[in-house]
């Protein structure tokens, strides 16, 4: 039986170069090997403010860039979060056996938990704070062995393995564990504008990530006007030149290029080579899925993707589900 794996991406926004290289890419190139379940986590995108009409573009804009990146319906399951019932379900039972300490300690709860509003007071709504039990029941009802994802991701991802593990003490086998997938380079991508902080699609200033959706004209820019230093080497070095090493890691990542091979190759040149091969490749890469996004969108044929998906998500969610109710007395 083949290997499976789970991932999603938030629909708090545009999804992102740094979305694409951190978990997209991977998962699309998981395919080959391994029976993939990939959901857009519209739930998830409730826990910060937002319009019900751009959530609504935002899911199917998911939906349809999955499979513009090279997703394929034959060997992955495409869904809708909110589609599938039992995600939420299953969120609750799990918030229950774990513990608000847990929860306090995720670091991007402590990182969103900071933001006051303008007159100081505090407007967080319970779902960041219980957001990782809820990813910890989509994971767990597919009994997945993988979960390709982004650095910031990881902490994540080990509450589920203990929370499961937890359960499974306690009631008998419910749960397989499953284990991240991380890659080496390219597990955070950073902001263009301030090397220091992570890609992010909800970054006030839109010249420090790219969209893939981004005309490529727009992301060619983005890319040149990129900080760098002033060492004039390039190396990959992400603690004193965290710029440079940025520009590198995407190169390195989007040609499959070693990082040795990336230095290599750049060595002796000025910034302005590597910005312009780095936005080549970048450019190339937003024809390719919008091209392809650009016949989706509108489609029956995405509407049956997802009809489709949420079909298989379903019964395997539901069969997890009982057992988790029958295990626990309900
Ligand atoms: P989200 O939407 O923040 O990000 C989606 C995926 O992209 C990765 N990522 C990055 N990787 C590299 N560089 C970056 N700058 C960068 N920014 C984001 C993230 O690590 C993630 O893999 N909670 C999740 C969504 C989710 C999920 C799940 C994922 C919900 N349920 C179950 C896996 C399994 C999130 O908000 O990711």
């Amino acid at each position: 039986m083949k290997k499976r794996i789970i991932s999603a991406i938030t629909t708090t926004g545009k999804i992102t170069l740094g979305n694409y290289i951190g978990a997209i890419k991977q998962i699309v190139d998981y395919q080959k090997d391994y029976e993939v379940f990939m959901f857009v986590a519209d739930l998830h995108a409730l826990t910060t403010p937002f319009e019900p009409k751009q959530l609504q573009e935002n899911i199917r804009h998911a939906a349809a860039l999955y499979l513009a990146c090279g997703l394929k319906p034959e060997s992955a399951t495409i869904f809708i979060q909110s589609q599938v019932k039992e995600h939420a379900n299953l969120g609750w039972v799990l918030s229950c056996h774990t513990t608000m300490g847990e929860l306090q300690r995720m670091t991007q709860f402590k990182d969103k938990a900071n933001i006051k509003t303008a007159n100081g007071t505090e407007k967080i709504p319970t779902g960041i704070l219980t957001y990782p039990t809820l990813m910890a029941a989509d994971i767990l009802l597919y009994d997945v062995d993988i979960v390709p994802v982004g650095r910031d991701q990881k902490q994540h991802i080990e509450l589920t393995r203990n929370i499961a593990t937890r359960m499974n003490n306690k009631y008998g086998e419910i749960f397989k564990i499953p284990t991240e997938s991380i890659q080496k380079h390219g597990a955070k991508i950073m902001d263009l504008q301030d090397p220091t902080k992570k890609m992010s699609k909800s970054s006030s200033n839109a010249k420090g990530y790219i969209s893939l959706l981004d005309d490529v004209n727009v992301a060619r820019k983005k890319i040149a006007s990129a900080i760098t230093d002033s060492l004039n080497q390039v190396k990959f070095d992400p603690e004193n030149q965290p710029g440079v090493s940025n520009l590198l890691t995407i190169y390195s990542v989007l040609k499959n290029m070693s990082m040795s091979d990336c230095e290599k190759q750049f060595q002796g040149q000025n910034y302005g080579v590597l910005k312009t091969a780095v936005a080549d490749v970048v450019c190339e890469l937003l024809t390719t899925i919008q091209n392809n996004f650009k016949q989706l969108i509108n489609s029956s044929k995405l509407d049956d993707i997802l009809k489709e998906g949420q079909q298989t998500a379903s019964k395997l969610a539901s069969q997890k589900l009982a057992l988790v109710y029958k295990k626990i007395g309900l």
